[in-house]
């Protein structure tokens, strides 16, 4: 679905009017994304995340290497329009997403600039408002909507492009926890029940325990790619890059560190649980015998 090889980007500084420098900030990327995968993206701040993910929807193209979406190199002109349609993409600010003065209008946007029939697109809104559980809200204003139903309705925008893949680059970084919630949910249910390909980026850890596969970003670079299990379980390397992990996984680490034979990594409030029973018990047969 996403392929891409040594992918390096460049930003031009302008010093002065007259002086320019470049600034490598994606530095011999290579990553590839299965179709159905869910992959997030973390990383802390200045690491790359979002130049990469302009990448995914021709918004930036490379200064060395290739990127392929869906088999088309981004490079090739003739191909944007495809590559736009594959790609779906949402931001941070849902209120810099609204285009429409309701929900209906807003997600229609896209299908409307593409001409399609009014039959078509009055169909396509209401599925993609219906996958975001929105569909009730469609006369609402956007701008009445909480900031969670905001961004389904960005989402759900997104939707009505028919893609075969979101990228969504720091969907909850505005949203209260209540919020941030809601957001992941929904994201989870268009991967499981829609099949399409979500690249999530985030700072949140708790939001990628569900992932298929995480690719740990520092610098330009990835620094680590593999399962929740596989990247949690380099605690230090996370510690280094100063990435936060899921409350519950720390407190697994520091007990494993006391010397409590807890199986790390811990990734789940139920896992942990889990362990806890195993360890008691271990402790209560140990008894017994
Ligand atoms: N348009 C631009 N011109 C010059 N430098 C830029 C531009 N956009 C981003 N940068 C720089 O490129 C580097 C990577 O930025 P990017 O936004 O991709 O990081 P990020 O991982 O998304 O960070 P954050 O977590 O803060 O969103 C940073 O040092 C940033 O300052
Ligand atoms: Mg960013």
């Amino acid at each position: 679905m996403i392929d891409i090889k040594n992918l390096v980007h460049r930003y031009t500084i302008w010093e002065s009017d007259t002086k320019k420098s470049k600034k490598t900030v994606l530095d011999d990327v290579t990553l590839d994304i299965s179709p159905g995968q869910l992959v997030a993206i973390l990383g802390p701040n200045g690491s790359g995340k979002s130049t990469l993910a302009k990448h995914l929807n021709v918004l930036l193209l490379p200064d060395e290497g290739t990127v392929w979406i869906d088999g088309k190199d981004t490079k090739d002109a003739k191909a944007l329009w495809d590559i736009r349609s594959t790609v779906g993409m949402v931001f941070q600010n849902p209120d810099n997403q609204i285009v429409g003065t309701s929900v209906e209008e807003d997600v229609a946007f896209g299908p409307e600039n593409k001409n399609l029939p009014s039959t078509l697109i009055q169909e396509k809104v209401a599925d993609s408002l219906r996958a975001v559980g929105l569909l009730h809200k469609r006369k609402s204003s956007p701008f009445r909507l909480s900031g969670g139903q905001k961004q389904r309705v960005a989402i759900a925008g997104a939707l009505a492009g028919t893609p075969r893949c979101i990228v969504l680059d720091e969907p909850t970084a505005m949203l209260d926890p209540a919020a941030r919630k809601e957001v992941i949910h929904v994201i989870h249910k268009l991967n499981k029940e829609a099949g399409i390909t979500i690249v999530l980026i985030t700072h949140h850890t708790d939001e990628v325990v569900g992932a298929d596969k995480i690719i740990l970003m520092n610098q330009g670079h990835i620094i680590q790619e593999g399962t929740p299990k596989e990247v949690f379980d380099n605690f230090e390397l996370l510690k280094k890059v100063k990435m936060d992990v899921p409350q519950v996984t720390e407190l697994a680490w520091n007990l494993a560190r006391q010397g409590i034979p807890i199986k790390t990594p811990v990734l789940t409030e139920e896992q942990f649980v889990t362990e806890m029973m195993r360890i008691y018990e271990d402790g209560k047969n140990r008894e017994d015998c």
